[in-house]
């Protein structure tokens, strides 16, 4: 079954406490926590106290997915904030094995997220040590943006060259219209911030695209 990752990037911030306890008591089984640098992406989101202030109101898997330059410097932090699964790119790092090893190390699942420009064989030398891959299907930076379709093709090649213990998730522009195309395409996880956030009754919007997503 396929897991659903609902974005703190499309949350309330105002109303952060009260967004990810609506996220503890949905269907949603993973919480995707979006950490901006302003430099591998021209955006800036938040960073260790929002994690360490979420991480108490709920016991799903917090998915962080940093789209920091050299993201070695803050995985330990990032664990000790609370993260369950720690995702770098592949595009912000010199020494992937050895950054990969390091959130297995600390503790972590370790995930490896490849921009829309990168292409699939770039994983064959990882692939044992990525427990996630996380595959981007729009350029990392904004929440709100149109889906690349090209990324079904890559979430099927992806399939022949992984093992059997990596899941592959898919972020950007995916909702309700491309949601069961993706499981049907070999995605385990799907990440959803407007499409979740964005809606008038975001639980029961969880509550549907997961009965899509089969
Ligand atoms: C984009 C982030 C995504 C973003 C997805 O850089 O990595 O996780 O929150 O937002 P939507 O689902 O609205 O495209
Ligand atoms: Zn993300």
């Amino acid at each position: 079954m396929a897991l659903l990752a609902p974005s703190l990037l499309s949350a309330n911030f105002a109303h952060l406490g009260r967004d990810v306890d609506m996220l503890h008591r949905s269907q949603a089984d993973w919480v995707h926590v979006d950490v901006m640098d302003g430099s591998f992406v021209p955006n800036i989101s938040f960073g260790f106290p929002i994690l360490e202030s979420i991480r108490p109101l709920t016991n799903k898997c917090l998915d962080v997915h940093l789209m920091v330059d050299k993201p070695d410097r803050y995985v330990e932090r990032f664990v000790a904030a609370g993260a369950n699964v720690v995702s770098i790119h592949y595009e912000a790092c010199t020494h992937v094995h050895r950054v990969l090893q390091q959130i297995r190390d600390c503790g972590a699942k370790a995930g490896l997220a490849l921009n829309p420009h990168s292409p699939i064989h770039l994983i064959e030398e990882l692939t044992d040590l990525v427990d996630v891959l996380l595959i981007m299907s729009v350029n990392p930076g904004f929440g709100g943006q149109q889906f690349l379709p090209g990324t079904i093709d890559k979430v099927k090649k992806s399939k022949v060259l992984l093992q059997p213990h990596t899941l592959v998730e898919v972020d950007g522009g995916v909702g309700m219209h491309n949601c069961a195309q993706l499981v049907a395409a070999g995605a385990h996880v799907l990440v959803a911030g407007n499409a979740v956030f964005k809606t008038g009754d975001p639980m029961e919007t969880i509550a549907s695209m997961k009965q899509l997503m089969g």
